[in-house]
C-alpha cells in the first residue's frame, strides 16, 4: 500500500504535526523514554526523531563541569539557551523541509519561562506541542542511573567515574534549584511519576497523542528479556511451501523436545514465572508443548498472510504469478499477497503484540518467519527495506535483552539441521538444507 507522509495504515495522521518536548531533572530517563517513542513511531511508518540539546552544547561546551549549569552562571545560561534555539531551529526545518511528524526536544526544559518560550516558538507553526515529564525522586534509582549511563557519557570521558558521579550529583541540585513542575493546565502533557507509578494525563488532542501516551503507560524498566523462536521445521518447510498450517517434521519434532534445555541454556529457569506465547497455528503449538511453562495462543502472532499464494512454492508462484513474485521483491515490505497481507499489514496486526510486550516482564515467544521479523525489527530498530530481509533461522533461540540505550541480542543454536526458508532477492531457489553446528552455538551483538 503506498504511504504519504505521516500516514499510519488504517489511521490518518497525515496533517498531525508534534513536537514532543521532554521536561525533567537530569537522571530521569528523558533520553531513553525519547528514544523509545521514536522508535515505536518508526516502526508503524510515522517519521519521528530526536532533537537533543545537549548535543547541541556539546559543540561548544564538551565537558562542562556543574557550575556551567548553576543560573549564577551568565555565560552558561547564554550558552545553554543558544544550544535550544539551535536545537529548535533545526527542528522547524526538519519539519517544513522534510515533512517530519513527530520530534522530540530533549532538554530538561525545566522552567515555566523555558516551556513557554517552547510552546510559543513552536506552536506558532500550527505545530502540536505535547510536554512529557518524568518525576523521580528514588534516590538509589537516581544513583544507579548516574552510574549506569552519566559516567559513561561523552561529558565525562576519560574522567575518573566517582568524581563524575559526584559533579553529576551536582549538577542536578543546580537544576533543582529551579525546576518548576508542570502545572501549566492549559498545556497538553503527561507526567510519569516513579517510572508510570502514577501517570497524569491533561488535554491530550488527537490519535497520535493518545497512542504516544498509551505507549509510556505501559513502559517499564525493570530488567527482563524476551526469548524468541521460529517454530520447528515443518512438513511445508521440508516441501518448499508457504504458509499452511502443516505438522513438525521429524526433525521440528526433535528441536521441540530439544527446547526446553536450550531455553534453560539461554537464561530460562522455572522460577521466573515465564509465559510462553505461540500463534494458534500446530506447528508453533507443537514446538512449545514440552515447555513447561504457561501458555497463550494468540491469532495475532499467526504467520503474514500468502492470500492465494498459501502452500504453493517461491517457484510456483513465480510460475503463476510473475508480476507478483516480481513487485514483491521489488518492495517487499509494501507488497501485499493478493487476498493476504503485507508486512506493513503485519506491523499493524502485531501492534498489540509490541505494546503487551512492553508491558510484560520475561516473555518467550514461539512464532514464524514474518513475524519474529517484525518483532525484532522493533526491538533492534531495524529500517523497512531491510527487515523483510533478515535471517532468521529455524532451530535457533534469539535472546533479547532491553538495556538503557539499546538491546543485547544472543542467539543460541540447537543442534539439529533443518531447511533454510531464507531466499535472497529475485531469487526462487529451493529450500536446502542449512549448515548445521556440531554443537550448540551461542553468538552476542548488541545494538546501541
Ligand atoms: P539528562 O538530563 O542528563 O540527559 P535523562 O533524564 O535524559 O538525563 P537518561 O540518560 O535517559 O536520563 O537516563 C537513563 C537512565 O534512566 C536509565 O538507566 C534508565 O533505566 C532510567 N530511567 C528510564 N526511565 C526512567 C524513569 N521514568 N524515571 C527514572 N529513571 C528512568
Ligand atoms: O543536564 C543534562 C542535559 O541534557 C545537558 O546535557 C544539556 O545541556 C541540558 O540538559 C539541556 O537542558 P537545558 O536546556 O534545560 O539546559
Amino acid at each position: 500500500m503506498p504511504r504519504t507522509n505521516g500516514t499510519v495504515v488504517g489511521t490518518q495522521v497525515e496533517d498531525t504535526r508534534i513536537c514532543v518536548v521532554m521536561v525533567g531533572l537530569p537522571a530521569r530517563g528523558k533520553s531513553l523514554i525519547a528514544g523509545k517513542i521514536v522508535r515505536y513511531l518508526r516502526w508503524l511508518s510515522v517519521d519521528a526523531r530526536t532533537f537533543n540539546v545537549g548535543t547541541y552544547r556539546r559543540q561548544d561546551t564538551p565537558q562542562p563541569t556543574a557550575d556551567f549549569f548553576d543560573t549564577n552562571n551568565k555565560e552558561g545560561e547564554r550558552m545553554r539557551r543558544a544550544a535550544a534555539e539551535a536545537a529548535v531551529k533545526d527542528m522547524l526545518k526538519w519539519f517544513s523541509q522534510e515533512k517530519g511528524t513527530v520530534a522530540i526536544l530533549d532538554a530538561t526544559n525545566s522552567t515555566q519561562a523555558r516551556r513557554r518560550w517552547i510552546a510559543q516558538t513552536i506552536g506558532q507553526f500550527g505545530i502540536e506541542v505535547m510536554f512529557v515529564e518524568s518525576k523521580c525522586d528514588d534516590e538509589d534509582l537516581i544513583m544507579s542511573n548516574i552510574m549506569e549511563v552519566k559516567t559513561t557519557s561523552p561529558d565525562y570521558r576519560g574522567q575518573d567515574p566517582e568524581l563524575a558521579a559526584k559533579d553529576f550529583r551536582n549538577r542536578i541540585r543546580n537544576y533543582e534549584k529551579i525546576y518548576e513542575t508542570i502545572t501549566e493546565t492549559d498545556y497538553t502533557y503527561v507526567k510519569l511519576i516513579n517510572v508510570g507509578t502514577q501517570v497524569v494525563i491533561n488535554c491530550i488532542q488527537d490519535y497520535l497523542q493518545s497512542r504516544i501516551v498509551y505507549f509510556l503507560m505501559n513502559l517499564h524498566i525493570k530488567p527482563r528479556s524476551i526469548w524468541l523462536s521460529r517454530h520447528g521445521e515443518s512438513m511445508f518447510n521440508l516441501a518448499g511451501k508457504i504458509g499452511g498450517d502443516a505438522d513438525l517434521s521429524p526433525r521440528g519434532f526433535r528441536y521441540s523436545e530439544a527446547l526446553p534445555e536450550i531455553c534453560r541454556q539461554a537464561g530460562i529457569v522455572p522460577e521466573q514465572n515465564i509465559t510462553v506465547w505461540t500463534s494458534t497455528m500446530k506447528r508453533t503449538i507443537q514446538t512449545a508443548q514440552h515447555l513447561p511453562y504457561n501458555k497463550l495462543q494468540w491469532k495475532a502472532l499467526d504467520e503474514l498472510d500468502s492470500g492465494t499464494c498459501d502452500g504453493l512454492t517461491y517457484e510456483e508462484i513465480e510460475e503463476q504469478f510473475p508480476e507478483d513474485f516480481r513487485a514483491r521483491d521489488d518492495d517487499k515490505y509494501n507488497y501485499r499477497y493478493r487476498g493476504g497481507e503485507s508486512y506493513r499489514d503485519l506491523v499493524i496486526r502485531l501492534e498489540p503484540i509490541i505494546m503487551e510486550m512492553e508491558r510484560q516482564e520475561n516473555v518467550m515467544v514461539v512464532t514464524h518467519q514474518a513475524v519474529i521479523r517484525c518483532i525484532y525489527a522493533y526491538f533492534m530498530n531495524v529500517p523497512q527495506d531491510r527487515s523483510p530481509w533478515m535471517e532468521i533461522p529455524l532451530h535457533t533461540v534469539i535472546k533479547l535483552t532491553p538495556k538503557a540505550y539499546g538491546t543485547k541480542e544472543e542467539r543460541f543454536k540447537a543442534n539439529i539441521p533443518a531447511v533454510s526458508t531464507f531466499r535472497p532477492k529475485y531469487s526462487s531457489a529451493k529450500h536446502q538444507d542449512a549448515d548445521s553446528p556440531d554443537v550448540n552455538e551461542l553468538s552476542v551483538k548488541m545494538n546501541v
